[in-house]
């Protein structure tokens, strides 16, 4: 009985100096609870410095977005390929998720090696083998005729842009393949998986392996939204508040960002904690300088760490008698899976002196109970750094939360936490000591990070086969050059029809003579009156010319007109129009002036002299009653007469494109076209009159107002006109009428889109799938709002703000596809505008047997003008349709105002000198 006193008791003596010895040794390895809470807050700051914009290029810890931005939510289902490499095992499996609406998950899997000539040899190669190993495993499972969507869970630094890419920053661990670093794995993956000619897979999603943790661990506990590997390499993900992820757009929602916090430490902030051992590990390491607190941590180094702590001692005397064997001496001899042998529980002591032997060592009992604690020291550490780095994470998780308490789950895995019989007991209770405020759950990931990566693919390839079907609307508004030169010469031939006296009547294009004969030539002057109605503004304009001088001085006032004006009756649409003259003349002190004036007047209208215009139908907003089959000019009279308090002289009536192109041919002689891109679509041009069957006279041009906006109302360009098209012409003041105007024109842009946006709502792809009122209003899109959209230098936000302005509730995903909806109307607008505008200068260039045209076309309109992209679209394809032709595209900075009086001024002269003779 005394005897086995005596032991225990020289047992527990011997056992208080060996670990006496070694703490005085390792003092430098423990750590107390106030650096803990230090390195707690330096790596907290690393966060933050990883985040922001400014810092993140300098940033140790790159807090990496991942493009992962929800957790599961059970609706994830489907077949999946994985691939696991950069564990310590590399795996290829088959995931079956979620089968007969159960939420379950089924998975097969095959192992294949890592041998070091693949993972340290030539990029390319170590590609091709696991590539190789992949079509292995689908041949074995019977896989190969299956088009299969992959998740590759990659556990190194990946700089991420989406989520199907991913460029390595630095190889980390046992890896270190050539040629590998800053390009994009998944492409390199892609290309080495076809040179399997029988193999159809699609990488649709890259993961980090605690990414991929994460949401393997989510999928059963919905609180996960952390994840954290202490495997070969260790590092640490969780879901990061959009709001402050600098290096993403957008900032509804969460993103789960991938600390790479291995690298801590990487620019000298841990140095005060770093001993010499960790400097020579680190100096004998594939990555010198890198990964620094991963080398304190994980798997990979914890037994080397060992190694050169007993190394040291030995050489020190204060082990194994001063002796030390070569396997003690040869780099890599202890393993973490010896550490945590001899940190066992019952049979630590013994495995310890086992291990010592097998490393031809002769360890006393004391040495072994050294040995034994020099581990606990080593490992203990690795757990106390791994807390403090988690619970600057959780603390970051609460704040983001604005909480008091925060209950959260931590996704694990890895050898070390999952083989060391200590390592989580202790981690967890310095977590919950260093974040007393958050309940922590730590869930092992039982199936790998695979299961996890499932779902993430599983999402992916929910969107990806929406995003299949948001393209297919889009494609609707894709036009080839066939389609492009097909319409240019429909259109064509309709200028022509238009033109012939056989066929005028019926034209859909109505080519009007304007009686408008000559550009001004400078000898203009004088004080004239104007109107400029039809656009999106109606002005009363006063404009002085002088003569000689080329110059112009105009006043102006934009007036109203209420929608039920210019939907009611002409007399109330002519009575306003004329309120609005007296008031102007009011305002300019010309009460009782009569002036000449010159209205134009942006609708289609049959002339018989510049002064007669009968209306041949109302187009755009315009629907007031009595008009049609009208002379506008006498209904303008009649109105100035109702109201009878002053007197005008009205000389011509102009259409918008002739009077824009009147105001650009007055500084350029060669301005032979007008062209109106705005609430509606028309041009003009300078014809020769020989050309021109309904006007009597051979000599000379006049200006042919084409009224191209009803190109197409017989059908001949049904084929490039989408179901979107014919709802919004069927929703029209005038439908059937207009086709092209409706294709091109400011108006009804923005109701194509909205049409567009409505279908992808109803298909659930926008909006959460529901449609709102606002989304069913009709007009809501105006000009001005697709051009806001699309200006290239808003960002995500903003166009999401625009939506919301509107009244549309959208995500940031939303706001991407609504300016990707806006971009593909605008720019089929701009070229059927462009191949219109293309058939005209051929023409004009056949017509006078020139082998070059140089022409110059007046352009107006808000579309043209205010539109990011739609003149310069426009003018590329008048270049590509017609390259014969040298067309200079001259903006009407002054509106058709002053056109309309200059040729009321022409028209004026011309007045008084066939009374003078
Ligand atoms: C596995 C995961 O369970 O753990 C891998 O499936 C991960 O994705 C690995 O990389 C990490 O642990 P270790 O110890 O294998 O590096
Ligand atoms: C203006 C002209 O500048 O542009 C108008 O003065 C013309 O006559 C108008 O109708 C066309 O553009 P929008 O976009 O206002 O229809
Ligand atoms: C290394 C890698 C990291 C990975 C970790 C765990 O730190 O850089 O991406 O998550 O190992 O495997
Ligand atoms: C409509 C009108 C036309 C006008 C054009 C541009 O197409 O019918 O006359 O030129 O809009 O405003």
């Amino acid at each position: 009985m005394f005897a086995v006193h005596l032991m225990a008791f020289y047992f527990s003596k011997l056992k208080e100096d060996q670990i006496k010895k070694v703490d005085r040794f390792l003092y430098h390895m423990r750590l107390s609870d106030d650096t803990l809470l230090d390195i707690m807050r330096r790596f907290r700051a690393e966060m933050e410095k990883g985040l922001a914009k400014d810092t993140n290029p300098t940033a140790a810890v790159k807090m990496l977005p991942t493009f992962v931005r929800a957790i599961p939510d059970g609706s994830e289902n489907g077949e999946f390929l994985s691939l696991d490499l950069g564990g310590s095992k590399f795996r290829v499996l088959k995931v079956q998720v979620a089968e007969e609406g159960k939420r379950h998950v089924q998975m097969e899997s095959q192992f294949y090696p890592t041998p070091n000539e693949i993972i340290r040899g030539n990029g390319t190669e170590l590609f091709e083998y696991v590539a190789d190993c992949l079509a292995d495993f689908m041949k074995t499972k019977d896989l190969k005729h299956k088009k299969l969507p992959l998740g590759l869970t990659f556990s190194f630094p990946c700089r991420q842009t989406k989520l199907e890419e991913g460029v390595l920053l630095s190889w980390t661990k046992k890896f270190k393949a050539r040629g590998v670093q800053d390009t994009d794995v998944v492409s390199r993956l892609t290309k080495a998986m076809r040179r399997h000619k029988d193999m159809d897979v699609d990488i649709l999603a890259l993961v980090n392996d605690t990414v991929g943790t994460m949401m393997t661990c989510a999928y059963d506990d919905p609180y996960c939204e952390v994840g954290v590997i202490i495997g070969t390499g260790t590092n640490a993900c969780y879901m990061e508040d959009m709001s402050n992820i600098d290096l993403v757009e957008g900032d509804e929602g969460r993103m789960c960002i991938n600390t790479e916090w291995g690298a801590f430490g990487d620019d000298g902030a841990l140095e005060d904690i770093r001993t010499e051992f960790d400097r020579e590990l680190d100096l004998g390491s594939l990555n010198p300088g890198k990964q620094l607190f991963e080398k304190m941590i994980s798997g990979l180094y914890l037994g080397e760490l060992v190694r050169l702590i007993l190394l040291k001692m030995a050489k020190a005397g204060l082990l194994f008698g001063g002796e030390k064997s070569s396997a003690l001496h040869t780099k890599g001899k202890i393993e973490t899976r010896h550490v945590a042998a001899m940190e066992k529980y019952k049979e630590g002591l013994a495995n310890t002196r086992e291990i010592l032997v097998d490393l031809g060592l002769e360890p006393s009992e004391a040495d072994c109970i050294a040995v034994q604690h020099v581990c606990t020291i080593v490992s203990f550490r690795s757990a106390n750094l791994c807390a403090a780095a988690l619970a600057a994470i959780l603390t970051r998780l609460r704040e983001n939360k604005k909480v008091e308490r925060l209950r959260t789950t931590v996704g694990m895995d890895g050898t070390l936490y999952k083989i060391h019989p200590q390592y989580p007991k202790r981690l967890h209770k310095v977590v919950r000591k260093l974040v007393p405020s958050c309940d922590v759950r730590f869930l092992l990931s039982e199936s790998g990070s695979t299961k996890g990566a499932a779902m993430v693919t599983a999402v992916a390839s929910r969107l990806q086969a929406q995003r299949k079907q948001i393209d297919r609307v889009l494609a609707l508004f894709q036009l080839t050059r066939e389609q492009l030169v097909d319409v240019q010469a429909k259109m064509r031939a309709e200028l022509e029809y238009g033109l012939k006296k056989k066929s005028h009547g019926l034209a859909t294009v109505r080519m009007l003579p304007t009686y408008v004969c000559g550009l001004p030539d400078g000898t203009e002057k004088g004080k004239f009156l104007a109107l400029d109605l039809g656009g999106t503004n109606f002005r009363v304009l006063l404009v002085k010319i002088r003569s000689g001088r080329r110059s112009v001085r105009m006043y102006n006032k934009i007036f109203a007109i209420p929608l039920e004006i210019m939907q009611g009756t002409g007399e109330e649409l002519f009575d306003h129009i004329v309120q609005c003259i007296a008031d102007f003349l009011d305002y300019m002190g010309l009460k009782g002036a009569s002036l000449p004036l010159g209205f134009t007047f942006s609708f289609p209208c049959r002339q018989m002299s510049i002064d007669k215009g009968t209306l041949i139908g109302w187009t755009k907003g315009f629907k007031a009653t009595d008009c049609e089959g009208e002379d506008v000019v006498d209904m303008l009279r009649e109105a100035i007469k109702r109201r009878n308090e002053f007197d005008l002289d009205i000389v011509a009536v102009v259409n918008d494109t002739v009077g824009t192109m009147m105001t650009c041919g007055y500084e350029d002689p060669n301005c032979e076209i007008g062209l109106i891109a705005g609430t509606g679509s028309n041009m003009c041009y300078m014809e020769d009159m020989r050309n021109i069957e309904m006007v009597e006279g051979g000599e000379g041009k006049m200006c042919i107002n084409t009224e191209w906006g009803g190109f197409g109302d017989n059908g001949c360009i049904d084929d490039i006109r989408t179901r979107y098209d014919t709802e919004v012409d069927e929703g029209s003041l005038n439908p059937g009428k207009q086709r092209y105007e409706k294709m091109t024109s400011g108006m009804y842009l923005g109701e194509i889109v909205r049409q567009i946006l409505i279908d992808l709502t109803k298909q659930g792809l926008l909006f959460r799938g529901q449609i709102s009122e606002r989304l069913r209003t009709r007009g809501i899109f105006e000009t001005k709002f697709l051009s806001q959209i699309e200006s290239d230098r808003l960002a995500l936000l903003q166009v999401r703000r625009i939506l919301q302005q509107l009244g549309l509730d959208s995500t940031c995903e939303d706001s991407i596809v609504v300016k990707e909806v806006c971009g593909a109307v605008s720019r089929r607008a701009a070229q059927l505008c462009g191949a219109g505008l293309a058939a005209i200068v051929e023409k004009r260039r056949e017509d006078q047997g020139l082998e070059h045209l140089r022409i110059t076309v007046g352009v107006d309109g808000t579309l043209y003008k205010l539109h990011p992209h739609f003149s310069r679209i426009l003018q590329e394809t008048v270049k590509e349709l017609a390259p014969r032709c040298d067309v200079t595209f001259m903006l009407s900075e002054d509106g058709s105002g002053k056109g309309a009086a200059l040729i009321t001024a022409v028209a004026k002269r011309l007045q008084q000198a066939q009374k003078e003779n």
